[in-house]
Protein backbone atom coordinates (compact mmCIF):
# COMPACT_ATOMS: atom_id res chain seq x y z
CA UNK A 1 0.00 0.00 0.00
CA UNK A 2 1.14 4.12 -0.52
CA UNK A 3 0.90 6.40 1.27
CA UNK A 4 -2.60 7.17 0.58
CA UNK A 5 -3.81 3.87 0.45
CA UNK A 6 -5.20 2.67 3.69
CA UNK A 7 -3.69 -0.35 4.81
CA UNK A 8 -6.90 -2.44 6.12
CA UNK A 9 -7.96 -3.12 9.35
CA UNK A 10 -7.72 -7.12 8.69
CA UNK A 11 -4.11 -6.68 7.20
CA UNK A 12 -3.36 -4.67 10.02
CA UNK A 13 -3.83 -7.23 12.65
CA UNK A 14 -2.47 -10.14 10.13
CA UNK A 15 0.79 -8.32 10.37
CA UNK A 16 0.84 -7.78 13.99
CA UNK A 17 0.34 -3.82 13.34
CA UNK A 18 -1.01 -1.49 15.52
CA UNK A 19 -4.40 0.24 15.08
CA UNK A 20 -4.76 3.86 14.97
CA UNK A 21 -7.16 5.90 16.31
CA UNK A 22 -7.62 7.63 12.65
CA UNK A 23 -7.48 4.06 11.32
CA UNK A 24 -10.82 2.44 9.74
CA UNK A 25 -11.74 -0.59 11.97
CA UNK A 26 -14.83 -2.43 13.03
CA UNK A 27 -17.68 -1.12 15.16
CA UNK A 28 -16.97 -4.18 17.33
CA UNK A 29 -13.61 -4.43 17.99
CA UNK A 30 -14.09 -0.32 18.66
CA UNK A 31 -16.73 -1.33 21.07
CA UNK A 32 -14.64 -3.83 22.64
CA UNK A 33 -11.49 -1.74 23.03
CA UNK A 34 -14.16 1.10 24.73
CA UNK A 35 -15.53 -1.57 27.08
CA UNK A 36 -12.30 -2.84 28.12
CA UNK A 37 -10.19 0.53 28.44
CA UNK A 38 -13.62 1.79 30.25
CA UNK A 39 -13.18 -0.40 33.06
CA UNK A 40 -9.19 -0.56 33.20
CA UNK A 41 -9.74 3.16 33.85
CA UNK A 42 -12.84 3.13 36.51
CA UNK A 43 -10.48 0.05 38.43
CA UNK A 44 -7.78 2.56 38.50
CA UNK A 45 -9.30 5.15 40.12
CA UNK A 46 -12.27 3.05 42.44
CA UNK A 47 -8.56 1.40 42.96
CA UNK A 48 -7.79 4.62 45.38
CA UNK A 49 -10.01 4.16 48.11
CA UNK A 50 -8.69 0.94 49.58
CA UNK A 51 -5.61 2.41 49.96
CA UNK A 52 -6.66 6.04 50.47
CA UNK A 53 -8.28 4.29 53.56
CA UNK A 54 -4.40 4.14 55.03
CA UNK A 55 -2.86 7.44 54.53
CA UNK A 56 -3.78 8.70 57.31
CA UNK A 57 -2.82 5.74 59.65
CA UNK A 58 0.44 4.79 58.14
CA UNK A 59 3.08 3.76 60.31
CA UNK A 60 5.69 6.47 59.52
CA UNK A 61 6.22 9.69 57.54
CA UNK A 62 8.08 7.23 55.15
CA UNK A 63 5.24 5.13 54.45
CA UNK A 64 2.77 8.15 54.43
CA UNK A 65 4.75 9.41 51.57
CA UNK A 66 4.69 6.14 49.54
CA UNK A 67 1.58 5.35 49.95
CA UNK A 68 0.27 8.99 48.73
CA UNK A 69 2.71 8.79 45.65
CA UNK A 70 1.39 5.23 45.11
CA UNK A 71 -2.25 6.47 44.81
CA UNK A 72 -1.45 9.02 43.53
CA UNK A 73 -0.34 7.46 40.44
CA UNK A 74 -3.22 5.48 40.25
CA UNK A 75 -5.03 8.52 39.52
CA UNK A 76 -2.89 9.32 36.81
CA UNK A 77 -3.27 5.47 35.26
CA UNK A 78 -6.77 6.39 35.15
CA UNK A 79 -6.48 9.89 33.38
CA UNK A 80 -3.85 7.74 31.17
CA UNK A 81 -7.13 5.35 30.21
CA UNK A 82 -9.51 7.68 30.23
CA UNK A 83 -7.81 9.54 27.13
CA UNK A 84 -7.20 6.61 25.69
CA UNK A 85 -10.74 5.74 25.59
CA UNK A 86 -10.93 9.10 24.36
CA UNK A 87 -9.24 8.30 21.60
CA UNK A 88 -12.00 5.86 20.32
CA UNK A 89 -14.43 8.65 20.34
CA UNK A 90 -15.69 7.95 23.75
CA UNK A 91 -16.75 11.17 26.05
CA UNK A 92 -15.14 10.73 29.61
CA UNK A 93 -18.05 12.69 31.27
CA UNK A 94 -20.56 9.39 29.78
CA UNK A 95 -18.09 7.08 31.08
CA UNK A 96 -18.24 8.36 34.27
CA UNK A 97 -21.85 7.83 34.24
CA UNK A 98 -22.23 4.62 33.53
CA UNK A 99 -19.50 3.71 35.91
CA UNK A 100 -22.09 5.85 38.69
CA UNK A 101 -25.27 4.19 37.33
CA UNK A 102 -23.36 0.60 37.84
CA UNK A 103 -23.84 0.41 33.56
CA UNK A 104 -20.03 -0.05 33.59
CA UNK A 105 -17.94 -2.26 35.52
CA UNK A 106 -14.68 -2.07 37.68
CA UNK A 107 -12.36 -5.15 39.04
CA UNK A 108 -14.35 -6.84 41.43
CA UNK A 109 -10.59 -7.24 44.32
CA UNK A 110 -11.39 -3.26 44.71
CA UNK A 111 -14.81 -4.49 46.54
CA UNK A 112 -12.82 -6.16 49.07
CA UNK A 113 -11.94 -4.40 52.79
CA UNK A 114 -8.24 -2.70 53.70
CA UNK A 115 -8.83 -4.31 57.62
CA UNK A 116 -4.66 -3.51 59.10
CA UNK A 117 -2.23 -1.80 57.15
CA UNK A 118 -0.69 -5.58 56.36
CA UNK A 119 -3.14 -5.61 53.63
CA UNK A 120 -1.91 -2.47 52.01
CA UNK A 121 1.47 -4.26 51.53
CA UNK A 122 -0.97 -7.88 50.43
CA UNK A 123 -2.49 -5.02 47.84
CA UNK A 124 0.96 -3.82 46.53
CA UNK A 125 2.45 -7.45 46.36
CA UNK A 126 -0.67 -9.47 45.35
CA UNK A 127 -2.79 -7.20 43.79
CA UNK A 128 -0.39 -5.16 41.90
CA UNK A 129 1.68 -8.57 40.81
CA UNK A 130 -1.64 -9.88 39.10
CA UNK A 131 -2.36 -6.60 37.50
CA UNK A 132 1.28 -6.49 36.25
CA UNK A 133 0.92 -10.07 34.50
CA UNK A 134 -2.02 -8.79 33.16
CA UNK A 135 -0.69 -5.94 31.31
CA UNK A 136 2.45 -6.33 30.45
CA UNK A 137 0.99 -8.30 27.51
CA UNK A 138 -0.97 -5.57 27.07
CA UNK A 139 1.53 -3.29 25.86
CA UNK A 140 1.49 -5.44 22.50
CA UNK A 141 -2.61 -4.98 22.37
CA UNK A 142 -3.15 -4.00 18.99
CA UNK A 143 -4.54 -1.02 19.70
CA UNK A 144 -1.38 2.01 19.73
CA UNK A 145 -2.73 4.40 22.10
CA UNK A 146 -3.63 1.44 24.98
CA UNK A 147 -0.80 -0.51 24.09
CA UNK A 148 1.69 3.08 24.93
CA UNK A 149 -0.29 3.85 27.65
CA UNK A 150 0.43 0.45 29.45
CA UNK A 151 4.17 0.35 29.17
CA UNK A 152 4.55 3.69 31.92
CA UNK A 153 1.79 2.22 33.70
CA UNK A 154 3.65 -1.23 34.37
CA UNK A 155 6.62 0.43 35.09
CA UNK A 156 4.65 2.16 37.94
CA UNK A 157 2.99 -1.04 38.99
CA UNK A 158 6.26 -2.61 39.09
CA UNK A 159 7.39 0.19 41.72
CA UNK A 160 4.34 -0.97 43.63
CA UNK A 161 4.78 -4.27 43.55
CA UNK A 162 7.69 -4.15 45.35
CA UNK A 163 6.73 -1.75 47.76
CA UNK A 164 3.83 -3.99 48.85
CA UNK A 165 6.62 -6.83 48.80
CA UNK A 166 8.49 -4.50 51.54
CA UNK A 167 5.86 -3.96 53.60
CA UNK A 168 5.27 -7.82 53.84
CA UNK A 169 8.67 -8.43 54.33
CA UNK A 170 9.48 -6.02 57.08
CA UNK A 171 6.12 -7.33 58.77
CA UNK A 172 6.96 -10.99 58.00
CA UNK A 173 10.13 -10.27 59.98
CA UNK A 174 8.65 -8.17 62.81
CA UNK A 175 7.10 -9.35 65.83
CA UNK A 176 4.74 -12.42 66.62
CA UNK A 177 1.63 -10.20 65.69
CA UNK A 178 3.28 -8.42 62.97
CA UNK A 179 3.62 -11.18 61.25
CA UNK A 180 0.38 -12.78 62.04
CA UNK A 181 -1.01 -9.66 60.74
CA UNK A 182 0.58 -10.15 57.45
CA UNK A 183 -0.50 -14.05 56.86
CA UNK A 184 -4.01 -12.65 57.86
CA UNK A 185 -3.64 -10.18 54.76
CA UNK A 186 -2.46 -12.68 52.29
CA UNK A 187 -4.78 -15.25 53.67
CA UNK A 188 -7.48 -13.03 52.84
CA UNK A 189 -6.26 -11.34 49.54
CA UNK A 190 -5.20 -14.74 47.47
CA UNK A 191 -7.93 -16.13 46.24
CA UNK A 192 -9.48 -12.74 45.31
CA UNK A 193 -6.26 -12.03 43.36
CA UNK A 194 -6.54 -15.17 41.52
CA UNK A 195 -10.30 -13.73 40.78
CA UNK A 196 -9.01 -10.61 39.06
CA UNK A 197 -7.60 -12.76 35.86
CA UNK A 198 -11.61 -13.55 34.72
CA UNK A 199 -13.34 -16.07 34.79
CA UNK A 200 -12.20 -19.49 33.45
CA UNK A 201 -11.23 -19.48 29.81
CA UNK A 202 -14.66 -21.89 29.03
CA UNK A 203 -16.66 -19.40 30.83
CA UNK A 204 -15.10 -16.34 29.33
CA UNK A 205 -16.57 -14.60 26.52
CA UNK A 206 -15.07 -11.97 25.39
CA UNK A 207 -11.96 -14.31 25.08
CA UNK A 208 -11.83 -15.62 21.97
CA UNK A 209 -12.79 -12.48 19.96
CA UNK A 210 -10.18 -10.38 21.94
CA UNK A 211 -7.76 -12.22 20.95
CA UNK A 212 -8.19 -12.33 17.45
CA UNK A 213 -8.29 -9.30 17.17
CA UNK A 214 -4.61 -8.66 19.23
CA UNK A 215 -6.46 -6.90 22.25
CA UNK A 216 -6.00 -9.58 24.76
CA UNK A 217 -2.88 -12.29 24.28
CA UNK A 218 -2.97 -14.79 26.79
CA UNK A 219 -5.81 -16.27 28.12
CA UNK A 220 -7.07 -15.59 31.33
CA UNK A 221 -6.35 -19.19 32.96
CA UNK A 222 -2.60 -18.52 31.44
CA UNK A 223 -2.11 -15.26 32.72
CA UNK A 224 -3.86 -16.90 36.03
CA UNK A 225 -1.43 -19.55 35.93
CA UNK A 226 1.81 -17.49 35.13
CA UNK A 227 0.76 -15.24 38.42
CA UNK A 228 0.89 -18.21 40.56
CA UNK A 229 4.18 -19.89 39.28
CA UNK A 230 5.93 -15.78 39.62
CA UNK A 231 4.14 -15.67 43.36
CA UNK A 232 4.93 -19.67 45.06
CA UNK A 233 8.84 -18.41 45.10
CA UNK A 234 8.01 -15.07 46.87
CA UNK A 235 5.78 -16.22 49.41
CA UNK A 236 8.22 -18.73 50.13
CA UNK A 237 10.96 -15.61 50.47
CA UNK A 238 8.42 -13.63 52.80
CA UNK A 239 8.06 -16.64 54.59
CA UNK A 240 4.54 -16.45 53.98
CA UNK A 241 2.10 -19.28 53.42
CA UNK A 242 -0.03 -19.13 50.53
CA UNK A 243 -3.86 -20.45 51.72
CA UNK A 244 -4.06 -23.25 49.43
CA UNK A 245 -3.06 -26.66 50.51
CA UNK A 246 -3.07 -27.74 47.10
CA UNK A 247 -0.34 -25.89 45.65
CA UNK A 248 2.78 -27.74 44.60
CA UNK A 249 5.09 -27.76 41.39
CA UNK A 250 4.21 -30.04 38.55
CA UNK A 251 7.21 -31.83 37.20
CA UNK A 252 5.00 -32.47 34.15
CA UNK A 253 3.69 -29.19 33.53
CA UNK A 254 6.30 -27.39 34.72
CA UNK A 255 4.05 -25.41 36.78
CA UNK A 256 2.29 -25.02 40.35
CA UNK A 257 -0.64 -26.58 40.48
CA UNK A 258 -3.20 -24.91 42.52
CA UNK A 259 -6.56 -25.62 44.09
CA UNK A 260 -10.13 -24.72 42.84
CA UNK A 261 -11.58 -21.56 42.61
CA UNK A 262 -14.86 -20.23 43.94
CA UNK A 263 -16.26 -18.33 41.01
CA UNK A 264 -19.49 -18.09 42.39
CA UNK A 265 -17.93 -15.39 44.63
CA UNK A 266 -16.09 -13.60 41.35
CA UNK A 267 -19.88 -13.62 39.96
CA UNK A 268 -21.31 -12.40 43.12
CA UNK A 269 -18.83 -9.45 43.81
CA UNK A 270 -19.14 -8.34 39.66
CA UNK A 271 -22.76 -8.41 40.30
CA UNK A 272 -22.20 -6.26 43.25
CA UNK A 273 -22.44 -7.93 46.02
CA UNK A 274 -19.35 -7.68 47.11
CA UNK A 275 -18.23 -6.61 50.60
CA UNK A 276 -17.48 -3.07 49.86
CA UNK A 277 -19.48 -2.53 46.28
CA UNK A 278 -22.12 0.01 47.94
CA UNK A 279 -19.21 1.66 49.57
CA UNK A 280 -17.00 2.06 46.98
CA UNK A 281 -19.81 3.55 44.12
CA UNK A 282 -21.04 5.74 46.64
CA UNK A 283 -17.79 7.16 47.58
CA UNK A 284 -16.97 7.64 44.01
CA UNK A 285 -20.40 9.73 43.35
CA UNK A 286 -19.71 11.60 46.03
CA UNK A 287 -16.28 12.67 45.10
CA UNK A 288 -17.82 13.37 41.55
CA UNK A 289 -20.43 15.27 43.43
CA UNK A 290 -18.02 17.38 45.21
CA UNK A 291 -16.07 18.48 42.84
CA UNK A 292 -18.64 19.59 39.99
CA UNK A 293 -17.48 22.63 40.53
CA UNK A 294 -14.30 22.43 39.77
CA UNK A 295 -15.07 20.48 36.41
CA UNK A 296 -17.26 23.60 36.09
CA UNK A 297 -14.88 26.68 36.84
CA UNK A 298 -12.16 25.05 34.41
CA UNK A 299 -14.64 24.27 31.43
CA UNK A 300 -15.33 28.64 32.94
CA UNK A 301 -12.21 28.99 31.95
CA UNK A 302 -11.26 27.12 29.06
CA UNK A 303 -14.12 29.43 27.00
CA UNK A 304 -12.74 32.03 28.59
CA UNK A 305 -9.34 31.81 27.25
CA UNK A 306 -10.57 30.61 23.82
CA UNK A 307 -12.88 33.51 23.05
CA UNK A 308 -10.07 35.85 24.22
CA UNK A 309 -7.48 34.37 21.76
CA UNK A 310 -10.05 34.67 18.76
CA UNK A 311 -11.16 37.90 19.59
N1 LIG B 1 -13.76 -7.97 37.91
C1 LIG B 1 -14.84 -7.41 37.31
N2 LIG B 1 -15.32 -7.84 36.12
C2 LIG B 1 -14.67 -8.85 35.53
C3 LIG B 1 -13.54 -9.46 36.08
C4 LIG B 1 -13.09 -8.98 37.33
N3 LIG B 1 -12.03 -9.50 37.95
N4 LIG B 1 -13.13 -10.44 35.24
C5 LIG B 1 -13.98 -10.45 34.20
N5 LIG B 1 -14.92 -9.50 34.38
C6 LIG B 1 -16.05 -9.23 33.51
C7 LIG B 1 -15.60 -8.80 32.14
O1 LIG B 1 -15.35 -7.41 32.12
C8 LIG B 1 -16.77 -9.20 31.28
O2 LIG B 1 -17.84 -8.27 31.47
P1 LIG B 1 -18.51 -7.46 30.23
O3 LIG B 1 -18.60 -8.40 29.07
O4 LIG B 1 -19.80 -6.99 30.76
O5 LIG B 1 -17.60 -6.34 29.95
C9 LIG B 1 -17.22 -10.49 31.94
O6 LIG B 1 -16.74 -10.43 33.28
C10 LIG B 1 -16.71 -11.74 31.26
O7 LIG B 1 -15.28 -11.83 31.32
P2 LIG B 1 -14.33 -12.01 30.03
O8 LIG B 1 -15.13 -12.47 28.87
O9 LIG B 1 -13.18 -12.84 30.44
O10 LIG B 1 -13.91 -10.47 29.79
P3 LIG B 1 -12.60 -9.85 29.17
O11 LIG B 1 -12.20 -10.54 27.90
O12 LIG B 1 -12.78 -8.38 29.12
O13 LIG B 1 -11.43 -10.20 30.24
C11 LIG B 1 -10.09 -8.97 31.83
C12 LIG B 1 -11.44 -9.63 31.53
C13 LIG B 1 -9.01 -10.04 31.86
C14 LIG B 1 -10.17 -8.30 33.20
C15 LIG B 1 -9.77 -7.95 30.71
O14 LIG B 1 -10.85 -7.06 30.55
C16 LIG B 1 -8.54 -7.15 30.94
O15 LIG B 1 -7.44 -7.62 30.75
N6 LIG B 1 -8.69 -5.84 31.30
C17 LIG B 1 -7.60 -4.91 31.44
C18 LIG B 1 -6.98 -4.96 32.81
C19 LIG B 1 -7.84 -4.39 33.90
O16 LIG B 1 -8.95 -3.92 33.70
N7 LIG B 1 -7.32 -4.40 35.10
C20 LIG B 1 -8.03 -3.80 36.22
C21 LIG B 1 -7.59 -4.33 37.50
S1 LIG B 1 -5.90 -4.07 37.83
C22 LIG B 1 -5.68 -2.49 38.42
O17 LIG B 1 -6.33 -1.61 38.05
C23 LIG B 1 -4.63 -2.23 39.47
Amino acid sequence: ATADEPVSFAAVIADDGRVEPRDEMPEGYRRTLVRQIAQHAHSEIIGMQPEGNWISRAPSLRRKAILMAKVQDEAGHGLYLYAAAETLGADRADLLDQLHSGRQKYSSIFNYPTLTWADVGAIGWLVDGAAIVNQVPLCRCSYGPYARAMVRVCKEESFHQRQGFEILHTLSHGTAEQKAMAQDAVDRYWWPSLMMFGPPDDDSPNSAQSMAWGIKRFSNDDLRQRFVDMTVPQAEALGLTLPDPEIRWNEERGHYDFGDIDFTELFEVIKGNGPCNAQRLAHRVKAHDDGAWVREAASAYAAKQSARSEG
